[in-house]
């Protein structure tokens, strides 16, 4: 296993070229189950998440090709079971179940596992497939998903306890494109990683509207073909490279970046008086505030403050002057960066789903364990700006949602190394 030494104090000046989306490549990739025909997918992120989405549609028996970013798909024949080895490894591997029974009118699945950041059922995705006809069976670790007769357009509430779904709609989403007759969505995520993935099924014939929005209507078609799509830049990459830059940022510019995704963030951060300025189209400048200040937020669904961001928030807090709090309500549970931000030095006090956090002059580096995707990029985040070395342990959960992430600090002034673990 690898870790990251950070050694902290480095002021971050130059460009950072931010990636394209993991989580709209992830759904993306599994539509391409839906054709025969050949399918072109440009700027897919070099990431261990991606690489296990095309290990899952080789296994179904697609032909997938990949060099640079492009990933060229065919599926002409779609074996009907995805067996558990291949889905345990990332539970976004459920975003098959949809093009699969879209396609085949039968899938089994098998349920992905637990997750560190919560429990994470399924019960919306299969509500939904439930909702277009489909028998869904949980039987010994599987989901078995049939629709012998073939899927029939209805109107569905996707609405669950905590929000909408990202991937419980794309799945429906994905299922209905090739149902009979219309399929009317409410209540479903509006995330921009929906709407690209509406975007690329409308370019492979699907008839999609209102994709970014709270109501989606789609009206099934016969038979979907090839086509060729680029996916959105990676809007939480891009806000960790924001929250390093107002955390020991000089003069920091992202490029490839769609700032209209990162509007809740952005807000955040300027109202804690990082400044932080549009450079044209695609490319977002930032540096470290002066006189920075704490802030309160809480996570929500799209348009609201991402729950993808909230553990690096938490980072940049821990230093910031004052009290910020931060509330988490997408998944309550996700708070496994606290205790290790507290090793390092921060006074972080948990109420429930908030974390109370009161700024202190500086952390100190020390080894740290990172528990996921997030939590570790915010440690990372952390050690930036901690005095001495911070050794971040179980890279490989970084590895599975940020393209190169060493390369890209150290190309702007940070000193980072990656290392064999033990
Ligand atoms: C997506 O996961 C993202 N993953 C997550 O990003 C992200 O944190 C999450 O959306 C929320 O924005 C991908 O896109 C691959 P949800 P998803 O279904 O779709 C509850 C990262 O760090 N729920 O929108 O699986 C659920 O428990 C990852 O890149 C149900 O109750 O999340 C949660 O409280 C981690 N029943 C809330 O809804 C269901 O059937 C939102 O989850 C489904 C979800």
């Amino acid at each position: 296993m690898e870790k990251l030494l950070v050694h902290g104090g480095s002021r971050l000046k130059g460009t950072v070229t931010i990636s394209g989306s993991k989580n709209s490549s992830l759904p993306i990739l599994a539509a391409t189950l839906l054709t025969r025909e050949q399918c072109v997918i440009r700027r897919v992120p070099d990431l261990s998440d991606t690489n296990y989405m095309v290990q899952i549609l080789g296994t179904l028996g697609a032909e997938v090709e990949r060099a640079s970013g492009r990933v060229i798909v065919a599926a002409e024949k779609v074996a009907p079971e995805a067996p558990y080895d291949l889905v345990r490894k990332m539970r976004a591997s459920v975003c098959v179940l949809g093009p699969m029974v879209g396609r085949l009118g039968e899938a089994l699945v098998s349920l992905p596992g637990g997750c560190v950041i919560g429990d994470r059922p399924i019960d919306l995705h299969l509500r939904g497939l439930e909702a277009l006809g489909a028998e869904v069976e949980v039987k010994g670790g599987d989901i078995s998903v049939r629709a012998p007769d073939g899927l029939r357009g209805a109107e569905i509430n996707m609405r669950g306890k905590f929000g909408s779904t990202v991937l419980g709609t794309g799945n429906v989403m994905m299922a209905a494109a090739l149902a009979d007759g219309q399929t009317v969505i409410e209540g479903a995520a509006a995330e921009p990683e929906v709407a690209d993935l509406a975007q690329f099924l409308n370019a492979m014939g699907a008839r999609v509207e209102g994709a970014g929005t709270r109501t989606i209507v789609i009206e099934g078609v016969d038979s979907l073909g090839g086509a060729e799509h680029e996916v959105i830049p990676d809007r939480i990459e891009a806000g960790t490279f924001l929250v390093a830059g107002a955390l020991a940022g000089d003069d920091l510019l992202l490029e490839n970046v769609c700032a209209d995704h990162m509007g809740a963030l952005i807000d955040v951060l300027r109202e804690s008086g990082h400044p932080i300025e549009g450079r044209g189209p695609q490319a977002l400048h930032v540096r470290a505030a002066t006189s920075p200040r704490g802030n309160e937020f809480a996570t929500e669904p799209y348009p609201g403050f991402a729950t993808d961001m909230q553990a690096q928030m938490c980072a940049l807090y821990a230093t910031t002057p004052g009290i910020s709090v931060v509330t988490e309500t997408v998944f309550p549970q996700r708070f496994m960066h606290v205790p290790e931000l507290n090793r390092m030095g921060a006074n972080i006090r948990m109420e429930d789903a908030t974390a109370i956090i009161k700024g202190v002059d500086s952390l100190s580096g020390a080894p740290v364990m990172a528990s996921d995707l997030r939590a570790s990029a915010a440690l990372v985040l952390a050690g930036l700006a901690a005095e001495g070395t911070t050794e971040v342990n179980r890279l490989y959960h970084i590895d599975r949602g940020y393209e190169n992430i060493d390369d890209k600090l150290r190309r702007v002034g940070a000193k980072v190394e990656r290392a064999k673990e033990g």
